[in-house]
């Protein structure tokens, strides 16, 4: 189907465009009202996730309610430790919660490499929806964790400050924490496929603690995997946004994708130079611009747009949105985009 919006596609394909397309990471299920509504109308995240026509709802609210360029399917990373096996929960104000981990050669053992028509049935179905609702208004955003950060919560267990059993694994048993890693990947690589075969018109890859690793471990233990993933789709664009990265933006910068993301942290000057044309760079607003007063988010917007001038550029934040964060404000933060000149 031919898109009525398509300004977020012909950026990344190097066209002239009329405006800057602009969406945020996490608009759909963290701020709205409407969303808690649909939320509160079933137990929790997981029975939302894994029902399709609510899943769609909720991708296609921030569209009708906020006017961004994109949609993204809601859904969650962590659905694909479960379709290999490790099952998890999503506990009230603490987030994540794995009952078992992976510590050694026979928990590997018990996983495997998912099948997503299958295991991932719920989530290509919210896809199908989600696309027959949008009918075409802007495009739908597929995705995926980066296999190191997939990695870190299936060892950990749960979210970390230091993910320190994680991290221990990469000097204690590499071996292991390379072979878990390739089931990731195979089971990313599939899974991100079949997404486009439902209706994604591009994928984004959340990488989301790229920013503990050392630079050498980062190289070794996520670039790589995440090159097999880029190098595996060519149907759709590819974006990569690795929180943190800055250490290894040369190695990223060279993978085999469209976009990169860029969190508030970086440097764009630099970054512009080092890319000298190659990428499409999405972001990267810090997202706690987004509790200033009017005039201060406006010009701290514009001046994120004014640095990004002239270079491939989708609009975003630096990460996702904060939970309370007022939707008047990010509907002023787009508003902005929308006008800029
Ligand atoms: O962008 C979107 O709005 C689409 C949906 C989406 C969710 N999670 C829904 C969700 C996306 C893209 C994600 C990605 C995700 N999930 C990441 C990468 C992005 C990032 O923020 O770094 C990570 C690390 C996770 C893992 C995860 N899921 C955590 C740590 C938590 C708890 C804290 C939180 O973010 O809310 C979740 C839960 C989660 N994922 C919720 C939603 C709507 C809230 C669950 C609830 O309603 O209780």
């Amino acid at each position: 189907m031919q898109l009525k919006n398509d300004l977020l596609l012909r950026v990344i394909k190097g066209e002239k465009v009329e405006r800057t397309p602009v969406w945020l990471m996490r608009q759909a299920g963290r701020i709205l009202p409407e969303y808690r509504a649909v939320r509160n109308s079933v137990s929790g995240f997981i029975e939302l996730a894994k029902t399709p026509e609510l899943a769609a709802e909720v991708t296609i609210q921030p569209v009708d309610l906020l006017g961004v360029d994109a949609a993204i399917i809601f859904s969650d990373i962590l659905v694909v430790p479960e379709a290999m096996g490790l099952p998890y929960q999503m506990i009230e104000k603490k987030g994540p919660w794995f009952p078992e981990t992976i510590k050694n050669a026979s928990d590997l053992k018990k996983l495997r490499v998912a099948d997503p028509k299958t295991d991932l049935h719920y989530v290509l179905e919210a896809i199908r929806m989600a696309k027959k609702g949008l009918n075409g208004r802007v495009p739908l955003i597929g995705f995926a964790g980066a296999p190191w950060t997939i990695f870190a919560y299936m060892v950990e267990g749960s979210g970390s400050k230091t993910f320190s059993k994680a991290r221990a694994m990469l000097y204690q048993n590499p071996v292991l924490a390379h072979q878990l890693l390739e089931m990731i990947t195979q089971t990313t690589i599939r899974y991100v496929k079949a997404q486009v075969e439902a209706g994604a018109n591009l994928i984004q890859l959340f990488d989301s603690w790229a920013g503990i690793l050392p630079a050498y471990h980062y190289r070794e233990f996520s670039i790589r995997y995440m090159e097999k993933i880029c190098e595996a789709v060519t149907e759709v664009p590819v974006t990569i946004f690795a929180k943190g990265a800055y250490f290894a933006i040369n190695e990223i910068l060279e993978l085999s994708c469209d976009t990169i993301g860029l969190d508030w942290n970086m440097n764009i000057e630099e970054i512009r130079k080092q890319a000298d044309g190659r990428k499409t760079f999405q972001g990267n607003l810090d997202p706690a611009v987004l509790y200033a007063p009017d005039d201060v988010l406006v010009r701290q917007t514009q001046h994120m747009l004014t640095q990004f001038k002239g270079s491939r550029h989708i609009a975003n934040l630096g990460h996702g949105v904060y939970p309370d964060t007022n939707p008047e404000k990010v509907r002023l933060f787009i508003q902005t985009v929308k006008a800029f000149e």
